[in-house]
């Protein structure tokens, strides 16, 4: 049933009037007005496609999510572009039907679903059986959006666009200590050695107005030649500090450092790129870590979800490699790619996506840094206590359109020590981390 005639029942379900002549004229009314509007809707189903804002971007958010990874709107990826759609495909029912389930359109022999089907190598396309009839509708109001957009002519790039701000993992904050301090006392000695400039000429001064012998006087007024700076206790001195200070910088940073994996990038057995995939191609980060939203892991995508690509996309025109051929061996020979783990807590420390990428809101790029422009992923986050515990006690709960949080919440804004953060809901307790 399409809005229009959902909107006519509503205007029958109106409350009824105490007088009867006037109830029975009014609800013939109606009655004509149903069938007015039933059989407009009808007609113009062909026409269903919203065009207002609310719909497109609702539309927009849920091709992104789930149908970006293979489809573009002008253009051929795994699947064809989607612009034109509802005028090739037999009917807008029949796209509703194929997205939410398109083996059973498929495999009723439906013949344009085969047709295209086949075209695509066989390629399966994912089911979305979730979805409403609204929903396809959105998407299909998103692409008439965009298609005339890219009709008027391209849009000019917004600037900065790719470049999303990427905080840095808690920073080196024990380099950065050491840096003021070495800096701090570099400009001490410096002051130092000024004074004890200042010194020798006063004293020089002083001695010459008083009666000495020859030779103090030839002691005094020797010149300062390159081995006496050498030789002297105040040169000595300025290296042996300068040395035990430098070393003992780097014994601390090495101390600091131990079990700190930050910027571990391992070669992987298949070059995969982060960059060309979720970058240049845009596909969603949990279209291939799937388990970031429902539990602990989130997950290595295995060969299959490589092969509902790379069954079509059979050569790679973008590194000169022929990577993809190992892809296509690990599918026919049913073993699994080897992929060298880069982040790995100690066991003795708790961590859960779901609980931060879908409880809390946080994006991936928070502690994975800017993935999407690596070519090979590397640590981004020192992965140490304090760089859990500094973002707990910085950041604010994401309580938004969470019933569970309600309750606290409101608790927490009458004690009114300002927005409650993750601390305040015990994300410093050691038992929370720790088994
Ligand atoms: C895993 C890749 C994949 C995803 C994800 C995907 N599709 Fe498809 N889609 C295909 C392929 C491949 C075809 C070609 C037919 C076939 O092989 O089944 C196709 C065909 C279609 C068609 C028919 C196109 C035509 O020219 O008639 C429509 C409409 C469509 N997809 C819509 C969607 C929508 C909407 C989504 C997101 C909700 C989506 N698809 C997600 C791969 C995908
Ligand atoms: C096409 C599938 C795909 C997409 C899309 C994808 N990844 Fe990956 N990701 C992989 C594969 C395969 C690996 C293992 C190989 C490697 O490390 O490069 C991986 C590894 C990683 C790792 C390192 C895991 C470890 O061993 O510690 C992180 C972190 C990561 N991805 C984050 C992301 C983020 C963030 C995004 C979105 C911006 C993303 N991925 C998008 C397939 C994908
Ligand atoms: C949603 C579709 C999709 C998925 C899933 C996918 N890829 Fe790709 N992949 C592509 C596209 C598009 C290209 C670019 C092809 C080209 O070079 O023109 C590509 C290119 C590649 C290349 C070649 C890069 C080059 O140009 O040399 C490799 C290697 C690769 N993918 C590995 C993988 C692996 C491993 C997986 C599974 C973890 C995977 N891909 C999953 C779409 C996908
Ligand atoms: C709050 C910080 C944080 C956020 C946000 C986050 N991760 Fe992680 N991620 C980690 C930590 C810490 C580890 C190491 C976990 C371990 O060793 O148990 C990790 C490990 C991984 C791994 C490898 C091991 C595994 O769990 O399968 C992948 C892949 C990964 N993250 C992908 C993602 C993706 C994709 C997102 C976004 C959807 C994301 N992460 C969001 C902190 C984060
Ligand atoms: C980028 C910020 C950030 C980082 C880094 C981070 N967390 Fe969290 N963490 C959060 C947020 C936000 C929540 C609150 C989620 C919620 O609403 O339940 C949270 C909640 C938790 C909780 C549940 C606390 C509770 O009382 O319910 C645990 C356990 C946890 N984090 C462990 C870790 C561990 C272990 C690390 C480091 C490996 C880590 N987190 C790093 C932001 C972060
Ligand atoms: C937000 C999460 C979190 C909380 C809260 C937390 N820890 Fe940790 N802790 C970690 C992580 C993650 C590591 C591993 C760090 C690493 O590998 O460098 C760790 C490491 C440790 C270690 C070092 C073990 C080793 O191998 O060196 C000790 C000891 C420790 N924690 C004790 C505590 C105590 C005591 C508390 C309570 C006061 C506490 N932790 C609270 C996350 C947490």
């Amino acid at each position: 049933m399409s809005y229009d005639s959902r909107f006519a029942l509503l205007v029958l379900k109106t409350d009824i009037e105490p007088n009867m002549t006037k109830h029975f004229t009014s609800s013939a009314c109606k009655f004509l007005l149903f069938i007015f509007v039933f059989a407009l809707s009808h007609f113009t189903h062909a026409q269903d496609i919203p065009t207002e804002p609310a719909a497109i971007s609702a539309g927009e958010s849920l091709f992104n999510a789930n149908c970006k990874a293979c489809h573009r709107v002008s253009q051929k990826l795994v699947g064809p572009a989607l612009a034109g759609v509802d005028e090739r495909a037999p009917s807008i029912d029949w796209i509703i039907k194929f997205v939410k389930n398109s083996s059973a359109v498929i495999a009723s022999g439906d013949d344009y679903a085969v047709k295209l089907y086949n075209e695509y190598n066989k390629t399966q396309m994912t089911s979305f059986s979730s979805f409403k009839e609204e929903d396809v509708m959105n998407i299909l109001a998103y692409v008439k959006a965009e298609e005339a957009k890219a009709a008027a002519g391209p849009a000019p790039t917004a600037p900065g666009q790719a470049g999303q701000p990427t905080p840095d993992g808690g920073g080196n904050i024990a380099g950065n200590y050491l840096n003021i301090i070495l800096i701090g006392m570099v400009i001490i000695l410096i002051l130092l050695l000024t004074i004890l400039g200042f010194l020798v000429s006063a004293l020089k001064r002083f001695l010459d107005q008083k009666e000495l012998t020859e030779e103090d006087r030839e002691v005094i007024h020797s010149p300062i030649t390159t081995t006496s700076i050498f030789k002297s206790k105040g040169f000595i001195f300025i290296v042996v500090f300068l040395v035990s200070g430098l070393t003992f910088k780097a014994v601390i940073a090495a101390l600091f450092s131990i079990g700190i994996q930050q910027g571990y990038a391992p070669k992987q057995p298949i070059a995969f790129s982060h960059k060309i995939h979720a970058g240049e191609y845009e596909i969603d980060c949990k279209y291939c870590h799937t388990g970031a939203m429902k539990g602990k892991n989130a997950t290595i995508p295995s060969v299959n979800v490589c092969w509902n690509c790379h069954n079509q996309i059979r050569e790679g025109t973008l590194t000169g490699q022929n990577e993809i051929a190992k892809i296509v061996k690990a599918y026919e020979t049913n073993t699994p790619i080897e992929w060298v783990r880069i982040h790995n807590l100690p066991d003795l420390a708790y961590f859960n996506h779901a609980q931060h990428v879908n409880v809390g809101g946080q994006e991936c790029q928070t502690c994975h840094g800017p993935v999407e422009t690596m070519d090979v992923v590397r640590q981004h986050s020192l992965l140490t206590m304090g760089w859990c515990i500094d973002c707990h006690r910085k950041t604010d709960v994401n309580s938004k359109g969470n019933k569970y949080y309600d309750n606290l919440v409101e608790l927490h804004n009458q004690a009114g020590d300002g927005a409650m953060k993750v601390e305040d809901i015990g994300g410093l307790e050691c038992s929370k981390c720790h088994y």
